[in-house]
């Protein structure tokens, strides 16, 4: 067990105001109250330890007051994990980067006294700022994870913070402190949760990772515009959190489809098999096509497939759907074309190089040319308005 000191004042303080110049220098929010929390709310308090992934791709425990300086800095810190079926190591809690969350909290457009619920307790640094903002009787947040709420409840407790906590599925909300002025989550939706509209009130803010499949998606900002109506655009920046589990400790596998080359239909692709990754605006496209089950990876030479992080130099990138259809992509070109193989019942390339065209047709946009519109019914994605002609769909849940 790793044990940690407690830095006097005079050592963390400067750190924390030098964040907070940092943040504010990089335009990562603008309201001198969000300043004042930065600088107020000790970081490693909530964060004494971290997990840090070495070069060979275990994980080592780093202890945040031996240096202070990367707790006090603007990245994610990995504070728990949990074992895969498979024995694989998956993250199941992170202390967001701190220019994300006021970045995110300025979004928010919060008047004093706005009411806030947080979905994604985390660390409780995030609570914490936005209690130290608002005041503790403004904020509710909850976490899926019991033993994370109570850790949390314990570092604010000793900081003076008392925002209500509560340990839940917070795609439920909570129904009985609503209506709120703003639900900002810090984990991904695969839709948005109709309760949430519910719970804030008309006018009010939604602002959540909208991924309607595996790393398609981005921060979507919604303003409950109606009874049964939220719109709202993209951020301009992409931001990536981890999936919203309805379960804790939850962590559902990636699968992998036989791919028999043998019954496969073989081509070349102009479209670069990493453009999906590279312009994330294609793979959200094409998801609308894929559906919400993909899974996807590089093909390693000798062992066939692994997640998408690794050394090891792959040769392909794969992806496949649960209908059995898979389709696999050289990285090697050859006067720029790749081969293809695709497999099962669906071209799964062929519906991302049509992706990939739709985006260039529209000139190739970033995610603020995009908007949403949720109703009971349907979550509908649009272009530049929402009455304009390119349209996505997905269903509400
Ligand atoms: C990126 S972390 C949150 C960081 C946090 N805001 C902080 O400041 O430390 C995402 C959190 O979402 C939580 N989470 C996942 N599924 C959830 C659910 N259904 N309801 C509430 N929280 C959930 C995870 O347990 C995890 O703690």
């Amino acid at each position: 067990m790793i044990t940690t000191n407690t830095p006097a004042d005079a050592e963390w303080e400067p750190h924390a105001q030098r964040l907070a110049d940092e943040l504010a220098a990089a335009g990562k929010f603008t309201d001198p109250r969000l300043a004042e929390a930065v600088r107020a709310v000790p970081r490693h308090a909530f964060v004494p330890t971290y997990h840090q992934q070495t070069p060979d791709g275990s994980w080592a425990q780093r202890t945040s007051v031996d240096d202070l300086a990367a707790v006090y800095s603007n990245t994610v810190l990995i504070t728990a994990l949990a074992r895969t079926a498979t024995g694989g190591t998956t993250v199941l809690s992170s202390s967001t980067q701190p220019g994300l969350m006021t970045r995110m909290i300025e979004a928010l457009n919060l008047a004093d006294g706005a009411r806030v619920l947080e979905v994604g307790t985390g660390t409780g640094y995030n609570a914490a700022l936005l209690a130290h903002r608002l005041g503790d009787e403004q904020v509710c947040s909850v976490d899926v994870e019991a033993d994370l709420v109570e850790l949390a409840r314990q570092r604010l407790a000793e900081l003076g913070y008392h925002p209500t906590l509560v340990v839940g599925d917070g795609a439920a909300g909570l129904p009985e402190h609503a209506p709120f002025d703003a639900i900002i989550a810090t984990c991904a939706v695969p839709a948005i949760p109709w309760a949430w509209i519910e719970q804030v009130r008309p006018g009010g803010v939604i602002l959540t990772d909208l991924k309607p499949a595996p790393g398609a998606g981005s921060l979507v900002r919604l303003t409950r515009t109606a009874e049964d109506r939220a719109e709202g655009r993209f951020d301009p920046t992409y931001a990536a959190f981890m999936d919203l589990r309805h379960t804790a400790g939850d962590n559902p596998a990636g699968f992998q489809v036989e791919r028999d080359h043998g019954q496969a239909e073989h081509r070349t692709t102009s479209l670069d098999p990493n453009t999906p990754w590279t312009s994330l605006l294609v793979w959200f496209l094409a998801s609308f096509d894929l559906g919400p089950g993909i899974s996807y990876g590089y093909t390693l030479p000798e062992s066939g497939a692994v997640p998408v992080r690794s050394d090891t130099a792959p040769t392909a990138c794969w992806m496949a759907t649960p209908d059995g259809s898979w389709a696999e992509i050289a990285l090697a070109s050859d006067n720029g074309q790749h081969e293809v193989a695709e497999g099962g019942l669906r071209r799964l390339w062929q519906l991302v190089e049509n992706a990939h065209d739709t985006w260039t047709e529209l000139g190739q946009p970033g995610w603020n040319r995009f908007g949403l519109t949720v109703t009971r019914e349907m979550h509908t994605v649009w272009f530049d308005h929402p009455d304009g002609k390119r349209a996505w769909h997905i269903a509400s849940h």
